[in-house]
């Protein structure tokens, strides 16, 4: 029998509400002639009774999922390099104002974020463990280390270049388990008065649009306010201040100071009010979405499976991570979508991972439209949609299934 699961953060039991079963890892697309055995991970969610922080029961080795062909791009979005744009002209007008300023990247994937730092000629540092990925940051002139952030990185950075002001991280710190470790090392590099800033999915939203895709391997911890506060208390930090995100299917940017540096600001106050009015935390409201992504996929299928009886041709769009859980977890395969259209290269002319379907430029979907074609990328839909309005002029339909399974 499998241990009883152990929180990340306070040690207690986990208790589960959700099992999506033997899933593959999100991002190991596969070659076409590749016979070798996938690696695969049971994917299951629960609740820590203790802290409230919600996690997968089981933590895949993170040399498995973040290595030289990791192939995710940040710059794959033309709204997330808005997104990051703007935040960096942001820090440089407040927290990296100051003489010698520094901020510190984690996960700074292709440098999207930095970049701007960089040409303000600001002092910066990416920590990016992907090896290809980081290279495309410090050609956009960004300084990438190539190494996990842990506590150990940290008192090396600090040993060589000092504290920094800002220490950031997008849609990385909730794929790392070895939390304790992370914020020690946040801890010691941090200014006394610096911010440590990340954004993250965000529960509420997920279980209000009941995005179960948001849950895989790379997707250890699922934040919410109130898990997130409780984390920074144990570990010495206090938040102080969240902003709720449109992008990626909604997020939010939590912000972590040294107790006392900051004033508390009064969005966390009403953000933590609004999660126990709703029992965000509660294992009764979590088990209700649980029952509500058995639907979503029971529905979804049922949908896909009329369609292809009827004849139609279906597309998927966009090869992302989390259509990893929705193919494997739903039992989509190529029989039911022909295959996936996605800009990233590294994806291109492979098949995604245990699914096993093919991966296309979208050129092969703009040449020859098909009548239905199903939004993997939901998180960017206005993007999508804005771009792809021929497909819609050629009487092209969208299958969506976020927040439930829909024609538009
Ligand atoms: N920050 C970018 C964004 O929001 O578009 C990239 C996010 S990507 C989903 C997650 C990134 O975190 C990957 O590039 C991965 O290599 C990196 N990563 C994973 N574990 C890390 C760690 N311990 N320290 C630093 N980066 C890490
Ligand atoms: P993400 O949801 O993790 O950001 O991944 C989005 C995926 O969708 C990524 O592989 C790039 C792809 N994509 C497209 O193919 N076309 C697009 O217009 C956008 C915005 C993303």
């Amino acid at each position: 029998m499998a241990p009883e699961p152990r929180c990340r953060i306070c040690g207690d039991a986990v208790v589960e509400f959700l099992d999506f079963g033997t899933q593959p890892l999100s991002d190991a697309f596969r070659d076409p002639g590749d016979t070798a055995e996938e690696f695969t991970y049971r994917l299951a969610v629960g609740r820590c009774g203790t802290c409230g922080m919600v996690q997968l029961t089981e933590e895949v080795p993170r040399e498995e999922m973040f290595h030289e062909e990791y192939p995710y791009l940040s710059r794959g979005s033309s709204v997330m390099r808005e997104h990051f744009r703007s935040l960096a002209e942001r820090f440089l007008t407040t927290e990296l104002s100051g003489d010698d300023a520094f901020i510190v990247e984690l996960g700074c994937n292709d440098g999207t974020m930095l970049k701007t730092v960089a040409e303000a000629g600001v002092r910066h540092l990416g920590v990016e463990p992907s090896g290809a990925v980081a290279d495309l940051a410090a050609e956009e002139g960004v300084r990438v280390r190539k190494d996990f952030f842990e506590e150990a990185t940290a008192l090396d950075i600090v040993a060589a270049e000092g504290q920094a002001d800002v220490i950031y991280a997008a849609n990385t710190l909730c794929h790392i388990p070895y939390m304790s470790s992370i914020l020690r090392g946040v801890t010691a590099l941090l200014r006394p008065e610096g911010v440590f800033v990340f954004e993250d999915p965000y529960l509420g939203d997920i279980v209000e649009r009941t995005s179960f895709d948001q849950i895989y391997d790379e997707h250890f911890f699922l934040f919410s306010a109130s898990s997130v506060d409780e984390m920074a208390r144990r570990h010495d930090l206090e938040l102080v201040d969240v902003e709720r995100l449109p992008v990626h299917g909604g997020e939010v940017r939590y912000t972590l100071a040294r107790p006392g540096a900051r004033k508390r600001g009064a969005a966390v106050e009403e953000l933590l009010a609004e999660e126990r009015g709703r029992g965000l935390g509660d294992l009764a409201v979590l088990e209700r979405f649980a029952e509500r992504v058995r639907e979503v996929r029971d529905d979804l299928v049922a949908l896909l499976t009329r369609l292809r009886a009827e004849g139609h041709r279906i597309v998927g769009y966009g090869a992302t991570a989390k259509s990893a859980t929705v193919t494997n977890f739903c039992g989509i395969g190529p029989d039911l979508v022909e295959f996936v259209c996605d800009t990233t290269p590294a994806k291109q002319h492979k098949l995604t991972p245990g699914s096993h379907i093919p991966v296309r430029p979208p050129e092969v979907f703009s040449d020859d439209y098909p009548p239905y074609a199903l939004l993997f990328a939901w998180n960017h839909a206005d993007e999508i949609m804005a771009k792809e309005q021929a497909f819609r002029e050629a009487g092209g339909r969208w299958i969506r299934y976020v927040p439930d399974v829909h024609v538009v």
